[in-house]
């Protein structure tokens, strides 16, 4: 068998930490090979010695059979080799074209070159069927088309092999499916794709062949095909998954969260949220579900206190927090899980237990007469880290910026959850977790709900939105367009509703 990469006996070691112990991963040629572990497995580790933005503590690689020492990425470039990051390294103020050339050295006049490149990058795009404009300017693209671009810099670098880390994490249903026609293209072409995900759904549909990674170590390599999930999901966890959440009907109290006639601009200054109003209660789950982009973002930020509101209100048990800055609207007991983690969930460059105490250090018993006790905040965190199993090389003391991904959405979540919020708003709560996390997640919103708290979910996946909540609120254009009873209803209404044709009360 010709293997186009093996990676052999890989070993690397963090501070406190073997991120991977001797794993073995050989990829056929022309297949799409899925890379499946739980969070802090050590998968985005083994994608980066393979491009090399890390040095393995022992092993060997092989690419087309011969033996190399991956220095740094442009070694990988060379061998043919590109990868897509979770978060996007794009020049929001450059052109597509742009942004493909950097750091290529240019080989005649740069306006010359920037023609020739627009040319390639235009035919590139045609092949794959990308659909690319190579004039438009980054900031003007919307996030699925920034990843085809991330494609495109690799596909004119002449990459061959193409890692994705998690790629659909921040895509849309529909950019999802585009995405995995996308990658049938390549693989039809001669690329050989390594994907990163944590939605066995998408293993099934596009793998060929999937490794699963535990705690560093290997677990195995399974044909998809003969697989099922289910199985895929007890190598990875260890134990069987439980994919629906267990719980009892909603016994719905007095209304916790009103938002009435409630008016929000949008990046662009259009009304991206239009009169809109809702009533969320206690001991309930109200679910809100749309296509990306029908105001679901501007009305979070605007309950939340991170965008203005202009006109309508926003109360709390009656109390209106309209106008009460971000700090005073958490002391009336609001709780937000913020969608986007690196900028408003953690500050990277503090430690795991600094960010589990970011909302409450300056009270006991965090603090007392202005001075931190840091035996408290130790405390804190361990309960929190066993609690919510988030993993990392250093424990409380762990910088968030080298935890992985998954893990840094637990401690985030860890947090919020244990605040225990009468009005919990909480935006794409399990993006990038993997499977037993997202059950205990959902296990605890439940609890949440059933000790009284009225919650907002926010989800762009609908599988949580039918699961996880009581009542489901559609958004469409900024209005909300429907609200129906969770059991009685499916994807399929669900959909009609969330593209405008249809509406309900209810
Ligand atoms: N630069 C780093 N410095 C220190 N520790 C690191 C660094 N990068 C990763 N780690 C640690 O190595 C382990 C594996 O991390 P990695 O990012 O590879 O996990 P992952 O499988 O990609 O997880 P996720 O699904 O959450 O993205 C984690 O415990 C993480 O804390
Ligand atoms: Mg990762």
């Amino acid at each position: 068998m010709a293997y186009i990469i093996e990676m052999l006996d890989i070993t690397k070691d963090f501070p406190g930490i073997r991120a991977n112990d001797a794993v073995t991963l050989q990829v056929e040629k022309g297949s799409i090979h899925a890379l499946l572990g739980e969070n802090g497995a050590g998968k985005s580790t083994l994608m980066s010695i393979l491009f090399g933005l890390y040095q393995p503590d022992g092993g060997t690689i092989r690419v087309r059979g011969e033996a190399v020492t991956v220095h740094d990425p442009n070694v990988a470039n060379a061998l043919g080799i590109g990868m897509v990051h979770q978060h996007f390294k794009l020049v929001h103020n450059f052109t597509v074209t742009e942004n493909i050339v950097l750091g290529l050295e240019p080989t005649r006049g740069p306006l010359l070159d920037l023609a020739m490149a627009g040319s390639k990058v235009a035919q590139l795009s045609k092949l794959y069927g990308l659909d690319v404009d190579p004039n438009a300017k980054i900031e003007d693209i919307t996030v699925g088309m920034q990843q085809r671009v991330e494609i495109l810099k690799m596909l004119y670098r002449d990459a061959e092999i193409l890692i994705f880390d998690e790629p659909t994490a921040v895509l849309t249903p529909q950019e999802i499916r585009e995405l995995m026609d996308i990658m049938r293209r390549l693989v039809n072409e001669g690329k050989t794709i390594l994907l990163i995900t944590h939605k066995l759904k998408e293993i099934k549909e596009v793998a060929d062949t999937c490794t699963v990674l535990r705690r560093g170590r290997l677990i195995g390599t399974v044909p998809v095909a003969d697989t099922s999930e289910a199985k895929m999901a007890e190598m990875m966890v260890g134990r069987e998954v439980n994919f629906k959440v267990d719980k009892g009907p909603a016994k719905p109290g007095d209304v916790v969260l009103s938002i009435k006639d409630l008016c929000v601009k949008n990046a662009k200054g259009l009304m991206g949220v239009k009169n809109l109003s809702l009533d969320v209660r206690e001991g309930e789950i109200l679910g809100l579900c749309g296509i990306d982009g029908n105001g679901q973002t501007e009305l979070i930020q605007a309950l939340t206190g991170l965008a203005p509101i202009e006109s309508g209100t926003v109360s709390i048990r009656g109390t209106d927090i309209t106008k009460l800055p971000v700090r005073q609207r958490l002391d009336r007991g609001l709780g937000h899980i913020p969608e986007d983690r690196h900028r408003h969930g953690l500050i990277l460059d503090f430690r795991l237990d600094e960010n589990l105490v970011i909302h409450t250090y300056g009270k006991p018993p965090y603090s007392r007469y202005g001075i931190l006790d840091f035996e408290a905040i130790k405390k804190n965190a361990d309960r929190l880290i066993d609690e919510f199993d988030v993993r990392s090389g250093q424990g409380a003391a762990t910088p968030a910026r080298s935890m992985s991904g998954g893990n840094q959405q637990k401690a985030i979540v860890a947090r919020e959850i244990d605040r225990s919020p009468d009005a919990f708003v909480v935006a794409q709560p399990t993006r990038g977790l993997d499977v037993g996390a997202i059950e205990y997640i959902h296990k605890r919103l439940v609890a949440e709900r059933d000790k009284g708290k009225a919650i907002l979910l926010a989800s762009l996946e609908l599988d949580e939105i039918l699961d996880v909540s009581d009542r489901i609120a559609v958004i469409y254009g900024g209005e909300i367009v429907g609200v129906v009873d969770a059991k009685n209803t499916n994807e399929n209404e669900l959909g009609l509703m969330m593209s405008g044709s249809v509406r309900k009360a209810g």
